[in-house]
């Protein structure tokens, strides 16, 4: 038997989920398929959002990857170039560019495209990470205009800090500045530029900032940014990390489990040895009592996460054997709820998911 912990990767929830993500609104929708489409595994996923009219990913090499691999569309580099070199790689194949600082600006002022580059220009609408300010990125725009090197198609972009939390006026106040911004350039230019607000919480949650495209990421992997949401229920979560027990002994009251000897047995118990770690991914700080699926049962981690295993009581679930299936999380135990145990959110541990775990299509 070869190690058998794996990450099921199904193909027809993420369809649902980005049908989900596309009935929602009216412009176009990008699937974001950075950091190997969030630990899903790039090639499965664009295979199965092969109608996707665009992809975004974080970097020239994630999208050389997608080329790579045949993926046709016109790809986004959602932090535009690292290093003027870049640009033409752009040119050649068809990538488009977020321009976000003066740096990026200068580097396409001086490039020579073959033909004009196609940009989304970065608005920096509150969340201080990219982006220019908004009252000098009509000049930007039309330094770029007049140079002549960007086609007429180009898109005003900005990315929300607190959009996962509805209570928030922070949204409201970057939608304000965004459309400050639009108008502008309008009134500067007399250009229109196309729109894009919005990631997976706008998406769900506000209506008003979905305009020309949106830009889904984590809820095509059919997880929720809230803690409940109407489409949230509507959502079905894609990856299932799954292995089996390989070992299972039953320790006398007073007896500690791992390294550190950080969990004491209060009764008589019984462990579960699952072969996944830190070293797949599965993070180290997961706490004891962080739940796992056995027999479809929730049973509690106990003990300290080593690289290449975890321990579960599994005293609870009498049948349990060796060989038994283990769900780490999938539609029965949200990757969500997993991550609460862990003091992080599930963007973090479905991409932190190693190479070391082979990602298997089903659907
Ligand atoms: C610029 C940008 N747009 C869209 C997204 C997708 O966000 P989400 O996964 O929350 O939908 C991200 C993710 O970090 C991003 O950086």
């Amino acid at each position: 038997m070869t190690r058998p912990t794996r990450a099921l990767i199904d193909r027809q929830a993420l369809r649902d989920n980005f049908a989900l993500a596309i009935r929602s609104q009216k412009g176009q929708c990008m699937p974001i398929v950075k950091a190997n489409a969030y630990g899903h595994s790039v090639d499965i996923v664009c295979d199965a959002l092969a109608h996707a009219p665009a992809f975004g990913v974080a970097s020239i090499n994630e999208a050389l990857e997608l080329r790579n691999l045949g993926f046709k569309q016109p790809i986004l580099l959602l932090e535009g170039t690292f290093d003027p070199d870049e640009i033409e790689l752009a040119d050649n194949n068809d990538f488009w560019l977020m321009v976000e600082n003066h740096n990026q600006k200068d580097q396409i002022l001086k490039a020579k495209p073959n033909q004009p580059l196609r940009i989304w220009l970065g608005l920096d609408s509150g969340m201080h990470r990219l982006g220019f300010d908004a009252l000098e990125i009509k000049g930007v725009y039309q330094n770029l205009l007049l140079s002549g090197k960007i086609d007429s198609m180009s898109v005003l972009a900005t990315h929300f800090a607190c959009a996962n939390d509805l209570s928030n006026e922070m949204t409201t106040r970057q939608i304000e500045c965004f459309d400050r911004a639009s108008l502008g350039i309008k009134l500067t230019t007399g250009h229109v530029l196309q729109q894009s607000l919005a990631n997976s919480a706008a998406i769900m949650g506000w209506e008003h900032s979905l305009r020309d495209w949106q830009r889904p990421g984590y809820m095509l992997y059919g997880n929720s940014p809230f803690n409940a949401n109407r489409m949230a229920e509507r959502l079905k979560p894609v990856m299932t990390l799954q292995s089996r027990i390989i070992s299972l002994r039953t320790i006398d009251a007073g007896e500690t489990v791992g390294y550190d000897a950080i969990w004491t047995a209060e009764r008589k118990s019984k462990i579960a040895t699952i072969p996944i770690g830190y070293g797949d991914g599965y993070p180290r700080r997961a706490k004891n009592g962080t739940p796992v699926i056995v027999r479809d049962q929730r049973c509690p981690l106990v003990g300290r996460v080593s690289m290449d295993m975890i321990t579960v009581d599994v005293t609870d679930c009498e049948l349990a054997r060796i060989g038994d299936s283990v769900t780490l999380w999938g539609s029965e135990l949200l990757v969500n709820e997993v991550a609460q145990h862990c003091e992080t959110n599930g963007y973090e541990l479905l991409s932190g998911i190693s190479v070391r775990i082979p990602r298997v299509a089903r659907n």
